[in-house]
């Protein structure tokens, strides 16, 4: 016998994925229409995490916003580690990922917690670090972003992980976010950082990879 509740339940849960999809098709069609310039859809950026990050390891991702790039981690992940400092935005999470026994949400400054989540990791590691302040509802905490904290804090650890790729979002912004002059490294740090922890690295979709 059928169960009102759930079917209620799955219903909605179609209607959203339906309304996603409207959104993506709409976004998507309006991306040739800026010359495929940046910022690309959400999801083409996510095809670049799927593409370089490692299906069935362990996620981290700095700064979690509304969760929405955590969820789609946490379907294939072993596990997502996701760091939050603002407190409205991880008991959001908290909420939307009380379901998830996969999700961790850490609530507190990346540069703070990232060092002791690394600690606990070992095998397949991908970062996704995304955390900083954009303004509107996010967290602005004592730098614009963490971003210099959370590489030295990878390169330290090294040895931990038989595979690591670390994704970096807003290329474009390094060395040249205006009005934050000296907040973002310059872009050539980036790649310095990279040659020296021996990664290989590409930009797709302004997303520095780095992977090894
Ligand atoms: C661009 S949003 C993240 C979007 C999210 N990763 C996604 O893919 O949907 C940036 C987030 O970083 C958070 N944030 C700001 N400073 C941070 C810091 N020092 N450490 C970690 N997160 C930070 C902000 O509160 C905000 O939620």
């Amino acid at each position: 016998m059928s169960n009102p509740a759930s079917d209620r339940g799955g219903m909605r849960a179609r209607a959203s994925q339906l309304r996603t999809q409207g959104f993506h098709a709409r976004t998507l069609a309006r991306w040739p229409l800026r010359g495929y310039s940046v910022p690309a859809p959400q999801h083409v950026k996510l095809g670049v995490l799927r593409r370089y990050g490692h299906a069935g390891g362990t996620w981290v991702e700095t700064g979690t916003y509304l969760g929405d790039t955590t969820a789609v981690l946490a379907r294939t992940a072993l596990r997502v580690h996701t760091i939050e400092p603002s407190a409205d935005l991880a008991q959001r999470a908290r909420q939307r990922f009380v379901d998830h026994p996969n999700v961790t949400i850490h609530e507190g400054l990346s540069e703070d917690l990232l060092p002791g989540i690394l600690d606990t990791i070992d095998g397949t590691l991908s970062l996704w670090l995304d955390g900083h302040a954009s303004g509107g509802i996010t967290h602005t905490g004592p730098v614009v972003t963490p971003i210099r904290e959370e590489l030295a804090a990878i390169e330290q650890r090294l040895d931990r992980w038989d595979s690591v790729t670390v994704l970096v979002d807003d290329f474009r912004g390094f060395g040249a976010l205006a009005g934050e002059e000296g907040a973002y490294p310059s872009r050539s740090s980036l790649v310095q950082w990279a040659d020296r922890c021996g990664f290989g690295w590409t930009v797709e979709h302004d997303i520095f990879v780095a992977f090894r």
